[in-house]
């Protein structure tokens, strides 16, 4: 497997500030690229979540490297305070699929082929393949529309439904058949982004992922969280807020163009801070 560098590892350390030890959480651990700084920078104790049990066994085998003390969760970090029954420190959420997931054929990509499935969980919920043939026109439009920021959502979402879809190679044929061709792939992956978020429920997750780490954070702790699209951006911001949380950045932070040429999927990271 290729080594992935961490989204905006630095800034996402600096507002931790891990040094000083404690306990944190990562909400997000995927192959933990985060976790593994977080311990190595001097917590006391890592708490990671993750929905995806494979994502898990990578991190586990990665951390267990570093000699640090932590413990892997395999639930929604939605459930975050049912679950961390302590006061932590820090906080970090890292929205969305990994690159690990993208390479695979699980349907979060349309250059990869294979089952149109999307889920983070493979154990339960509807794949994105169910989805599409059991909605209509005006709901599948509104995902895309809402999910995938799509010009013309009811158009595709007709051509979508003209047909029984069964794999990530039936869809990819109709879209391509639908945008213009210099403009097919950006419009084809946002499709795939708006069905993901729909399957996985992503920003009803996100909201109460924010809620839940305002509860479980010490008076000071941190919270981190990157997102990837204008539609989590806007649930974190607003949620945020809700609760209390103080900003810390009032623009958010991106990534360098040294950054994205190495990992091209950092290319729409917007990183944000806040402070309980
Ligand atoms: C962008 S990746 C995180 C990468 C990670 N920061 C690293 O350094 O390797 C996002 C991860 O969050 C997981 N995920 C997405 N939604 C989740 C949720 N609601 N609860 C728990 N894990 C979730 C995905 O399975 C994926 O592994």
């Amino acid at each position: 497997m290729m080594e992935h560098i961490p989204v905006l590892l630095e800034p996402v350390m600096a507002f931790l500030h891990v040094e000083e030890g404690g306990v944190f959480v990562d909400c997000t651990t995927g192959t933990g690229g985060h976790s593994q700084a977080i311990l190595r920078g001097g917590a006391d104790l890592l708490i990671g979540f993750d929905l995806d049990i494979e994502q898990l066994v990578v991190a586990q085998r990665k951390l267990l490297k570093t000699g640090g003390r932590f413990i892997l969760v395999k639930s929604n970090y939605a459930f975050v305070d049912r679950v961390v029954k302590v006061n932590v420190d820090g906080v970090l959420i890292d929205a969305g699929v990994s690159t690990y997931q993208m390479e695979e054929s699980r349907g979060f990509s349309f250059r990869k082929g294979g089952v149109l499935d999307m889920r983070f969980n493979r154990e339960t919920g509807e794949k994105a393949v169910e989805f599409i043939n059991r909605t209509d026109v005006e709901e599948l439009a509104e995902v895309l529309k809402n999910y995938g920021d799509l010009k013309h959502p009811y158009g595709i979402a007709r051509r979508i439904k003209e047909n029984k879809i069964r794999d990530v190679e039936e869809l990819t044929g109709i879209l391509r058949r639908t945008f213009r061709r210099e403009k097919a792939h950006k419009e084809i992956a946002k499709v795939f982004q708006a069905l993901r978020i729909k399957v996985n429920r992503e920003l009803e997750n996100l909201s109460n992922g924010v809620k839940g780490a305002y509860r479980i954070l010490k008076r000071g702790g941190r919270l981190v969280v990157i997102t990837y699209h204008s539609g989590e951006e806007r649930v974190v911001l607003k949620t945020a807020s809700d609760m209390g949380f103080n900003m810390l950045t009032k623009k958010p932070l991106r990534p360098d163009k040294k950054e994205f040429e190495k990992n091209p999927r950092s290319r729409s990271a917007k990183l944000r801070a806040f402070e309980k």
